[in-house]
Protein backbone atom coordinates (compact mmCIF):
# COMPACT_ATOMS: atom_id res chain seq x y z
CA UNK A 1 0.00 0.00 0.00
CA UNK A 2 1.40 3.57 -1.20
CA UNK A 3 -0.11 6.06 0.83
CA UNK A 4 0.09 9.93 -0.45
CA UNK A 5 1.77 12.84 2.58
CA UNK A 6 -1.51 13.01 3.50
CA UNK A 7 -2.56 9.55 4.36
CA UNK A 8 0.84 9.60 6.14
CA UNK A 9 0.31 12.11 8.39
CA UNK A 10 -3.17 11.46 9.07
CA UNK A 11 -2.10 7.68 9.86
CA UNK A 12 0.95 8.11 11.79
CA UNK A 13 0.70 7.55 15.83
CA UNK A 14 -0.55 11.36 17.39
CA UNK A 15 -1.65 11.69 20.57
CA UNK A 16 -5.44 12.38 19.59
CA UNK A 17 -5.61 8.89 18.62
CA UNK A 18 -4.18 7.04 21.39
CA UNK A 19 -6.40 9.01 23.53
CA UNK A 20 -9.74 8.10 21.33
CA UNK A 21 -7.87 4.59 21.11
CA UNK A 22 -7.81 4.22 24.90
CA UNK A 23 -11.14 5.41 24.91
CA UNK A 24 -12.61 3.61 23.37
CA UNK A 25 -10.90 -0.04 24.07
CA UNK A 26 -11.28 1.15 28.03
CA UNK A 27 -15.22 1.09 27.27
CA UNK A 28 -15.58 -1.37 24.82
CA UNK A 29 -13.35 -4.18 26.34
CA UNK A 30 -11.89 -3.41 29.67
CA UNK A 31 -14.19 -3.04 32.67
CA UNK A 32 -11.67 -3.16 34.94
CA UNK A 33 -9.88 0.29 33.63
CA UNK A 34 -10.26 3.30 36.00
CA UNK A 35 -10.66 5.46 33.21
CA UNK A 36 -9.32 9.32 33.47
CA UNK A 37 -8.00 10.00 30.42
CA UNK A 38 -10.76 10.84 27.90
CA UNK A 39 -13.07 14.26 27.65
CA UNK A 40 -16.08 12.08 27.77
CA UNK A 41 -18.55 13.94 29.78
CA UNK A 42 -20.33 12.36 32.54
CA UNK A 43 -23.82 10.74 31.87
CA UNK A 44 -26.32 13.42 34.08
CA UNK A 45 -29.74 11.40 34.99
CA UNK A 46 -31.61 15.02 34.47
CA UNK A 47 -30.14 16.17 31.09
CA UNK A 48 -30.69 12.49 29.83
CA UNK A 49 -34.20 13.09 30.82
CA UNK A 50 -34.57 16.19 28.91
CA UNK A 51 -33.05 14.50 25.82
CA UNK A 52 -35.30 11.78 25.89
CA UNK A 53 -38.36 14.33 26.00
CA UNK A 54 -37.04 16.44 23.05
CA UNK A 55 -36.70 12.37 20.83
CA UNK A 56 -39.94 11.65 21.99
CA UNK A 57 -41.18 14.85 20.78
CA UNK A 58 -39.89 13.56 17.17
CA UNK A 59 -40.85 10.48 17.42
CA UNK A 60 -44.49 11.27 17.97
CA UNK A 61 -44.86 13.74 15.07
CA UNK A 62 -44.30 11.26 11.91
CA UNK A 63 -43.85 14.11 10.05
CA UNK A 64 -40.88 15.63 11.67
CA UNK A 65 -39.60 12.29 11.96
CA UNK A 66 -40.11 11.35 8.44
CA UNK A 67 -38.04 15.20 7.83
CA UNK A 68 -35.49 14.88 10.21
CA UNK A 69 -33.97 11.09 8.85
CA UNK A 70 -35.38 11.14 5.15
CA UNK A 71 -33.82 15.29 4.31
CA UNK A 72 -29.95 16.62 4.00
CA UNK A 73 -30.34 19.95 5.97
CA UNK A 74 -28.71 22.93 3.58
CA UNK A 75 -24.70 22.89 4.04
CA UNK A 76 -24.35 25.83 7.30
CA UNK A 77 -27.07 23.38 9.20
CA UNK A 78 -30.81 23.12 10.10
CA UNK A 79 -32.16 26.97 9.51
CA UNK A 80 -34.43 26.49 12.70
CA UNK A 81 -31.65 25.76 15.39
CA UNK A 82 -29.45 28.75 13.88
CA UNK A 83 -32.30 31.56 14.23
CA UNK A 84 -33.10 30.43 17.50
CA UNK A 85 -29.20 30.20 18.05
CA UNK A 86 -28.59 33.72 17.15
CA UNK A 87 -32.21 34.77 18.71
CA UNK A 88 -30.52 33.27 22.25
CA UNK A 89 -27.18 35.30 21.38
CA UNK A 90 -28.82 38.40 21.05
CA UNK A 91 -30.65 38.20 23.97
CA UNK A 92 -28.11 37.23 26.23
CA UNK A 93 -25.40 38.99 25.42
CA UNK A 94 -26.21 41.82 23.17
CA UNK A 95 -24.15 40.26 19.76
CA UNK A 96 -26.07 41.86 16.35
CA UNK A 97 -26.12 38.32 14.66
CA UNK A 98 -27.98 36.72 12.67
CA UNK A 99 -28.46 32.67 11.39
CA UNK A 100 -25.87 33.73 8.92
CA UNK A 101 -23.32 34.49 11.41
CA UNK A 102 -23.87 30.53 12.42
CA UNK A 103 -22.84 27.38 10.99
CA UNK A 104 -23.08 23.96 12.06
CA UNK A 105 -20.65 21.22 11.72
CA UNK A 106 -20.17 17.72 12.69
CA UNK A 107 -18.65 18.36 16.30
CA UNK A 108 -16.47 21.02 16.34
CA UNK A 109 -13.38 18.92 16.04
CA UNK A 110 -14.16 18.68 12.33
CA UNK A 111 -14.79 22.65 12.59
CA UNK A 112 -11.94 23.13 13.46
CA UNK A 113 -9.71 21.08 10.64
CA UNK A 114 -12.28 23.66 8.05
CA UNK A 115 -10.90 26.88 10.12
CA UNK A 116 -7.49 25.64 10.70
CA UNK A 117 -6.73 24.93 7.20
CA UNK A 118 -8.94 27.75 6.28
CA UNK A 119 -6.40 30.07 7.62
CA UNK A 120 -2.88 28.21 7.80
CA UNK A 121 -0.73 26.77 5.66
CA UNK A 122 0.28 27.27 2.13
CA UNK A 123 -0.55 30.55 -0.12
CA UNK A 124 -1.02 31.11 -3.26
CA UNK A 125 1.81 33.06 -3.80
CA UNK A 126 4.10 29.92 -2.13
CA UNK A 127 4.44 31.11 1.31
CA UNK A 128 2.95 29.68 4.83
CA UNK A 129 0.87 30.90 6.93
CA UNK A 130 0.50 29.86 10.67
CA UNK A 131 -1.79 29.77 13.51
CA UNK A 132 -0.76 31.21 17.18
CA UNK A 133 -1.33 29.67 19.77
CA UNK A 134 -0.60 31.94 22.59
CA UNK A 135 -0.33 30.00 25.59
CA UNK A 136 0.36 26.27 25.63
CA UNK A 137 -0.54 23.37 26.68
CA UNK A 138 -3.18 23.20 24.59
CA UNK A 139 -5.99 20.98 23.22
CA UNK A 140 -4.33 18.18 22.14
CA UNK A 141 -7.09 17.63 19.58
CA UNK A 142 -5.56 20.63 17.53
CA UNK A 143 -2.08 19.48 17.06
CA UNK A 144 -2.68 16.86 13.84
CA UNK A 145 -5.16 19.08 11.97
CA UNK A 146 -2.74 20.76 9.48
CA UNK A 147 -2.54 19.74 6.28
CA UNK A 148 1.15 21.03 6.29
CA UNK A 149 3.88 20.71 8.90
CA UNK A 150 5.10 23.27 10.86
CA UNK A 151 1.70 24.73 11.49
CA UNK A 152 1.82 26.36 14.73
CA UNK A 153 3.65 28.94 16.44
CA UNK A 154 3.38 28.58 20.10
CA UNK A 155 3.77 30.46 23.11
CA UNK A 156 4.82 29.28 26.48
CA UNK A 157 2.79 31.00 29.62
CA UNK A 158 4.19 32.91 32.89
CA UNK A 159 3.35 30.55 35.82
CA UNK A 160 2.00 31.98 38.62
CA UNK A 161 1.92 30.13 41.95
CA UNK A 162 -1.58 30.72 43.72
CA UNK A 163 -0.32 28.75 46.91
CA UNK A 164 2.10 25.69 47.54
CA UNK A 165 -0.25 23.53 45.13
CA UNK A 166 -2.05 25.82 43.08
CA UNK A 167 -0.92 27.21 39.93
CA UNK A 168 -1.97 29.23 37.40
CA UNK A 169 -1.09 29.86 33.45
CA UNK A 170 -1.16 33.67 32.42
CA UNK A 171 -0.29 34.88 28.77
CA UNK A 172 2.97 36.14 28.40
CA UNK A 173 2.06 38.92 25.95
CA UNK A 174 5.93 40.23 26.64
CA UNK A 175 6.99 37.55 24.08
CA UNK A 176 4.11 37.74 21.99
CA UNK A 177 4.79 38.14 18.46
CA UNK A 178 2.45 38.44 15.73
CA UNK A 179 4.73 38.34 12.64
CA UNK A 180 3.24 38.46 8.87
CA UNK A 181 3.23 34.54 8.76
CA UNK A 182 0.29 34.47 11.55
CA UNK A 183 -2.69 34.06 9.94
CA UNK A 184 -4.80 33.59 13.01
CA UNK A 185 -4.64 33.14 16.45
CA UNK A 186 -6.61 30.60 18.47
CA UNK A 187 -7.64 29.88 22.48
CA UNK A 188 -9.59 27.50 23.99
CA UNK A 189 -11.55 29.02 27.42
CA UNK A 190 -12.02 26.96 29.29
CA UNK A 191 -8.73 25.73 28.58
CA UNK A 192 -8.59 21.69 27.67
CA UNK A 193 -6.30 20.19 29.48
CA UNK A 194 -5.58 23.10 32.34
CA UNK A 195 -9.23 23.74 33.08
CA UNK A 196 -7.31 26.71 32.61
CA UNK A 197 -10.10 30.09 31.89
CA UNK A 198 -8.38 33.25 30.74
CA UNK A 199 -9.32 36.25 32.05
CA UNK A 200 -11.64 38.79 30.27
CA UNK A 201 -8.73 41.37 30.30
CA UNK A 202 -6.45 38.36 28.31
CA UNK A 203 -9.27 37.41 26.18
CA UNK A 204 -9.54 41.50 25.43
CA UNK A 205 -6.04 41.66 24.95
CA UNK A 206 -6.10 39.36 22.03
CA UNK A 207 -9.31 40.72 20.54
CA UNK A 208 -7.07 43.80 19.95
CA UNK A 209 -4.00 42.33 19.10
CA UNK A 210 -5.93 40.38 16.64
CA UNK A 211 -7.64 43.01 15.00
CA UNK A 212 -4.94 45.22 15.17
CA UNK A 213 -3.59 42.77 12.62
CA UNK A 214 -6.17 41.72 10.44
CA UNK A 215 -6.43 38.77 11.87
CA UNK A 216 -9.10 36.57 13.51
CA UNK A 217 -9.16 35.09 16.84
CA UNK A 218 -10.72 31.42 16.96
CA UNK A 219 -12.03 31.18 20.84
CA UNK A 220 -12.76 27.58 21.86
CA UNK A 221 -15.93 27.88 23.70
CA UNK A 222 -16.57 23.81 23.46
CA UNK A 223 -17.03 23.98 27.47
CA UNK A 224 -18.11 27.71 28.06
CA UNK A 225 -20.53 30.01 28.20
CA UNK A 226 -23.91 30.15 27.87
CA UNK A 227 -23.85 26.07 27.41
CA UNK A 228 -22.55 24.08 28.70
CA UNK A 229 -21.16 26.33 31.26
CA UNK A 230 -18.43 24.59 32.57
CA UNK A 231 -16.72 27.16 33.94
CA UNK A 232 -16.30 27.64 37.75
CA UNK A 233 -15.15 31.80 37.61
CA UNK A 234 -16.61 34.96 36.51
CA UNK A 235 -15.91 34.99 33.03
CA UNK A 236 -17.86 37.20 30.21
CA UNK A 237 -18.22 35.57 26.88
CA UNK A 238 -16.89 37.71 24.06
CA UNK A 239 -17.97 37.94 19.94
CA UNK A 240 -17.77 40.35 17.42
CA UNK A 241 -17.06 39.75 13.45
CA UNK A 242 -13.58 39.31 14.22
CA UNK A 243 -13.83 36.37 16.73
CA UNK A 244 -14.79 32.82 15.48
CA UNK A 245 -16.32 31.54 18.57
CA UNK A 246 -16.79 28.10 18.33
CA UNK A 247 -18.95 25.67 20.43
CA UNK A 248 -20.17 22.02 20.70
CA UNK A 249 -23.20 20.27 21.96
CA UNK A 250 -20.94 17.66 23.17
CA UNK A 251 -20.16 18.31 26.59
CA UNK A 252 -23.62 19.24 27.34
CA UNK A 253 -23.75 15.55 26.88
CA UNK A 254 -23.97 14.90 23.67
CA UNK A 255 -21.09 13.64 22.14
CA UNK A 256 -23.02 11.12 20.17
CA UNK A 257 -24.88 13.23 17.95
CA UNK A 258 -21.73 15.19 16.18
CA UNK A 259 -22.27 18.89 16.54
CA UNK A 260 -20.11 21.84 16.26
CA UNK A 261 -21.42 25.24 16.10
CA UNK A 262 -19.14 27.79 14.84
CA UNK A 263 -20.21 32.02 15.05
CA UNK A 264 -18.50 34.16 12.95
CA UNK A 265 -18.95 36.29 10.35
CA UNK A 266 -21.11 35.91 7.33
CA UNK A 267 -18.31 35.86 4.71
CA UNK A 268 -16.55 33.11 7.09
CA UNK A 269 -19.86 31.14 7.89
CA UNK A 270 -20.67 30.83 4.05
CA UNK A 271 -16.88 29.49 3.57
CA UNK A 272 -17.36 26.77 6.29
CA UNK A 273 -20.58 26.02 5.03
CA UNK A 274 -19.04 25.75 1.19
CA UNK A 275 -16.32 23.46 2.51
CA UNK A 276 -18.97 21.48 4.46
CA UNK A 277 -20.80 20.72 1.43
CA UNK A 278 -17.07 19.12 -0.59
CA UNK A 279 -16.20 17.64 2.32
CA UNK A 280 -19.48 16.39 3.86
CA UNK A 281 -22.54 17.43 1.96
CA UNK A 282 -24.20 18.38 5.39
CA UNK A 283 -23.84 18.37 8.66
CA UNK A 284 -26.08 15.78 10.57
CA UNK A 285 -29.30 16.94 12.00
CA UNK A 286 -29.76 15.28 15.20
CA UNK A 287 -28.01 17.57 17.14
CA UNK A 288 -30.09 20.53 16.31
CA UNK A 289 -33.00 19.13 16.17
CA UNK A 290 -32.42 17.65 20.30
CA UNK A 291 -31.10 20.71 21.14
CA UNK A 292 -33.79 23.03 19.18
CA UNK A 293 -36.53 22.40 21.81
CA UNK A 294 -34.08 23.39 24.37
CA UNK A 295 -33.67 26.81 23.27
CA UNK A 296 -36.95 27.64 23.67
CA UNK A 297 -37.40 29.51 27.42
CA UNK A 298 -33.95 29.48 27.66
CA UNK A 299 -34.28 25.83 28.91
CA UNK A 300 -30.70 25.55 27.55
CA UNK A 301 -29.27 28.00 30.04
CA UNK A 302 -30.74 27.11 32.89
CA UNK A 303 -29.83 23.54 32.51
CA UNK A 304 -26.24 24.22 31.95
CA UNK A 305 -26.24 26.83 34.77
CA UNK A 306 -28.35 25.47 37.30
CA UNK A 307 -27.36 21.17 36.52
CA UNK A 308 -24.71 21.00 34.34
CA UNK A 309 -22.27 23.84 35.96
CA UNK A 310 -22.75 22.65 39.56
CA UNK A 311 -22.56 19.07 38.89
CA UNK A 312 -18.65 19.56 37.50
CA UNK A 313 -17.66 22.31 40.33
CA UNK A 314 -18.77 19.81 42.99
CA UNK A 315 -16.71 17.06 41.04
CA UNK A 316 -13.77 18.98 40.58
CA UNK A 317 -13.59 20.25 44.27
CA UNK A 318 -14.03 16.19 45.57
CA UNK A 319 -11.57 15.34 43.11
CA UNK A 320 -8.96 18.12 44.71
CA UNK A 321 -9.66 17.11 48.15
CA UNK A 322 -8.88 13.25 47.03
CA UNK A 323 -5.43 14.83 45.57
CA UNK A 324 -4.83 16.57 48.69
CA UNK A 325 -5.50 13.90 50.72
CA UNK A 326 -3.41 11.32 49.10
CA UNK A 327 -0.54 13.25 47.25
CA UNK A 328 0.33 14.86 50.80
CA UNK A 329 4.39 14.12 50.64
CA UNK A 330 4.94 14.86 47.14
CA UNK A 331 6.08 17.99 45.30
CA UNK A 332 3.14 18.98 43.25
CA UNK A 333 1.19 21.20 42.33
CA UNK A 334 -2.57 21.41 40.18
CA UNK A 335 -3.69 24.45 37.83
CA UNK A 336 -6.40 26.25 39.28
CA UNK A 337 -9.80 24.41 38.66
CA UNK A 338 -11.27 27.01 36.69
CA UNK A 339 -13.89 25.18 34.34
CA UNK A 340 -13.84 21.96 31.71
CA UNK A 341 -13.59 18.47 33.10
CA UNK A 342 -10.24 17.82 33.91
CA UNK A 343 -7.27 18.44 36.70
CA UNK A 344 -3.53 19.34 35.53
CA UNK A 345 -1.04 18.34 37.81
CA UNK A 346 2.50 19.15 37.82
CA UNK A 347 4.70 16.98 39.53
CA UNK A 348 7.94 19.46 39.56
CA UNK A 349 10.52 16.73 40.69
CA UNK A 350 8.91 13.25 38.16
CA UNK A 351 12.13 11.14 38.13
CA UNK A 352 10.57 9.59 34.76
CA UNK A 353 8.56 11.47 31.97
CA UNK A 354 4.77 11.79 32.08
CA UNK A 355 4.09 9.61 29.05
CA UNK A 356 5.83 7.05 31.20
CA UNK A 357 4.07 7.45 34.14
CA UNK A 358 1.25 7.12 31.93
CA UNK A 359 2.28 3.79 30.77
CA UNK A 360 3.28 2.89 34.14
CA UNK A 361 -0.37 4.05 35.57
CA UNK A 362 -2.26 1.89 32.37
CA UNK A 363 -0.54 -1.50 33.51
CA UNK A 364 -2.23 -0.91 36.87
CA UNK A 365 -5.64 -0.12 34.83
CA UNK A 366 -5.27 3.75 35.53
CA UNK A 367 -5.68 5.82 32.38
CA UNK A 368 -4.23 9.29 32.37
CA UNK A 369 -3.08 11.34 29.57
CA UNK A 370 0.53 12.61 29.61
CA UNK A 371 0.97 15.75 29.76
CA UNK A 372 3.97 16.25 26.73
CA UNK A 373 1.12 15.91 23.97
CA UNK A 374 -0.35 19.82 24.60
CA UNK A 375 3.07 21.08 24.51
CA UNK A 376 3.52 21.48 20.51
CA UNK A 377 6.78 21.68 19.56
CA UNK A 378 7.64 23.18 22.93
CA UNK A 379 8.63 19.42 24.46
CA UNK A 380 12.18 19.08 23.77
CA UNK A 381 13.53 21.56 25.62
CA UNK A 382 11.24 22.34 28.26
CA UNK A 383 11.44 20.53 31.76
CA UNK A 384 7.94 21.62 32.45
CA UNK A 385 6.34 19.52 29.47
CA UNK A 386 7.55 16.32 30.83
CA UNK A 387 6.46 16.43 33.94
CA UNK A 388 2.04 17.45 33.80
CA UNK A 389 -0.45 15.21 33.72
CA UNK A 390 -3.99 14.98 32.60
CA UNK A 391 -6.91 13.48 34.37
CA UNK A 392 -10.52 13.95 33.62
CA UNK A 393 -12.95 14.23 37.41
CA UNK A 394 -15.98 13.63 34.94
CA UNK A 395 -16.47 10.03 35.79
CA UNK A 396 -18.06 8.28 38.73
CA UNK A 397 -16.36 9.74 42.15
CA UNK A 398 -14.99 6.33 43.29
CA UNK A 399 -13.28 5.56 40.58
CA UNK A 400 -11.55 8.85 40.39
CA UNK A 401 -10.84 8.28 44.02
CA UNK A 402 -9.27 4.93 43.28
CA UNK A 403 -7.71 5.91 40.42
CA UNK A 404 -5.66 9.18 42.28
CA UNK A 405 -5.15 6.43 45.58
CA UNK A 406 -3.56 4.09 43.00
CA UNK A 407 -1.43 6.83 41.03
CA UNK A 408 -0.25 8.69 44.84
CA UNK A 409 1.15 4.89 45.68
CA UNK A 410 2.97 4.76 42.07
CA UNK A 411 4.34 8.40 42.66
CA UNK A 412 5.31 7.77 46.18
CA UNK A 413 6.98 4.16 45.30
CA UNK A 414 9.34 5.69 42.37
CA UNK A 415 10.60 8.43 44.71
CA UNK A 416 10.92 6.05 47.53
CA UNK A 417 8.28 8.06 49.71
C1 LIG B 1 -11.27 22.19 23.79
C2 LIG B 1 -12.01 21.26 22.90
N1 LIG B 1 -12.35 21.67 21.68
C3 LIG B 1 -13.01 20.89 20.83
C4 LIG B 1 -13.35 19.60 21.16
C5 LIG B 1 -14.07 18.75 20.16
O1 LIG B 1 -15.35 18.41 20.58
P1 LIG B 1 -16.49 17.88 19.61
O2 LIG B 1 -15.87 17.53 18.29
O3 LIG B 1 -17.05 16.71 20.32
O4 LIG B 1 -17.46 19.01 19.46
C6 LIG B 1 -13.02 19.10 22.42
C7 LIG B 1 -13.35 17.72 22.80
O5 LIG B 1 -12.94 17.19 23.80
C8 LIG B 1 -12.33 19.96 23.32
O6 LIG B 1 -11.96 19.55 24.53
Amino acid sequence: MKLSKFGKKFSRHSGIVQLMDDLGSAMAENDEMLMLGGGNPSHIKEIQDLFQHQLQDIVDDRPRLDALLGNYDGPAGEINFRKGLADLFKEQFAWDITAENICLTNGSQSGFFTLMNMFGGENEDGSKSKILLPLIPEYIGYTDQGLSEEFFVTVRPKIEMLDDHTFKYRVDFDSLEITDDIAAICVSRPTNPTGNVMTDDEIEQLAILAQKHDIPLIIDNAYGLPFPDIIFVDAKPLWHENIILCMSLSKLGLPGVRTGIVVASDKIVKAIGDINSILSLSPGSWGANIAKGLLEDGEIIRMSHEVIRPYYHSKALKALEVIKREFDGLDYAVHKPEGALFLWVWFKDLPISSYELYERLKKKNVLIVSGHYFFFDQVEDWDHSQKCIRMTYSMDESVVEEAITIMAKELKALQGK
